[in-house]
């Protein structure tokens, strides 16, 4: 299975990177002016999933694009075929396909493809997390302001929920530096690999994470809700990721906000 994962997403990421420049068609979704969906997003998605039927063809899927098709299978693909679509529409290279294998529940494998850095992250449960097959981990940063944090922003940012906009303005001058990539995906990717230290959002999609969750564990990190909860934590809209040893540090923050 993280075979064909990876396969897909090494193909649907070519295919991403092949069609910067080149979108036809830019629609909003749910009526949000700053959601964005083009045609390279449905295409990815409808090539990763062509794959995975040719070869698990009762598996359970969840797509952003097709939404979720259910056949009762123990296992379930949880699939976002383009993650930073608004990166993607300006030419911004920051984009990624990531692919996560839930089975029973719990995330098994998953795969996050970065076709600009050509670098692939992938983790199997208990096998450790890797970059381009080297095995990788999370940093060993002990303190706020000496990590590098990052977030991001829900489409409906305009309404503040969750208070969004004070967590933002409370992290600030407590890190050395909080970023805004615009890949959640590869915001957990580069928690798992040590580039950053820690990572919070709210109301992000089990699709966004579903791998990123698994590489961040295995890379030795911790990843729950703003609650501390490790379990669920990819239907919780709520996500927290850090290399384990600030995680309180950022709860604390968190708290701030009741
Ligand atoms: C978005 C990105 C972004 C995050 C948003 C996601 P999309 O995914 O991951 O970094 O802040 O919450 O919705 O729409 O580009 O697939
Ligand atoms: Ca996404
Ligand atoms: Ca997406």
């Amino acid at each position: 299975m993280i075979q064909l994962a990876i396969e897909a997403a090494l193909e649907a990421g070519k295919f991403l990177k092949y069609n910067v420049g080149k979108v036809k068609n830019i629609e909003r979704k749910q009526g949000e002016e700053t959601n964005l969906v083009t045609e390279i997003d449905k295409q990815s998605e409808a090539l990763i999933i062509s794959k995975i039927k040719k070869h698990f063809p009762h598996h359970d899927i969840l797509g952003e694009e097709s939404g979720s098709l259910n056949s009762r299978s123990e296992f379930k693909w949880i699939i976002d075929p383009l993650d930073g679509t608004t990166n993607f529409t300006h030419g911004f290279p920051i984009f990624s396909v990531t692919i996560g294998i839930e089975h029973k529940g719990e995330i098994i494998a998953g795969v996050i493809y970065d076709p600009n850095a050509d670098e692939l992250f992938s983790a199997e449960k208990g096998n450790g997390a890797y970059l381009n097959k080297k095995r990788i981990h999370v940093s060993s940063t002990d303190s706020l302001i000496k990590s590098l944090l990052v977030t991001g922003f829900p489409y409906n940012v305009k309404e503040n929920p969750q208070h969004v906009v004070e967590h933002f303005v409370n992290f600030l001058p407590l890190a050395q530096g909080v970023r805004r990539l615009g890949s959640a995906a590869l915001d957990l990717a580069y928690i798992a690999c040590g580039r950053l230290d820690g990572y919070w959002e709210v109301f992000l999609n089990p699709w966004d994470k579903a791998a990123g969750i698994l590489l961040v564990r295995e890379a030795g990190g911790k990843v729950t809700n703003f609650q501390n909860d490790e379990h669920d934590v990819i239907y919780n809209p709520n996500t927290l990721a850090s290399n384990g040893r600030i995680h309180e540090y950022m709860l604390d923050v968190l708290r701030k906000i009741k």
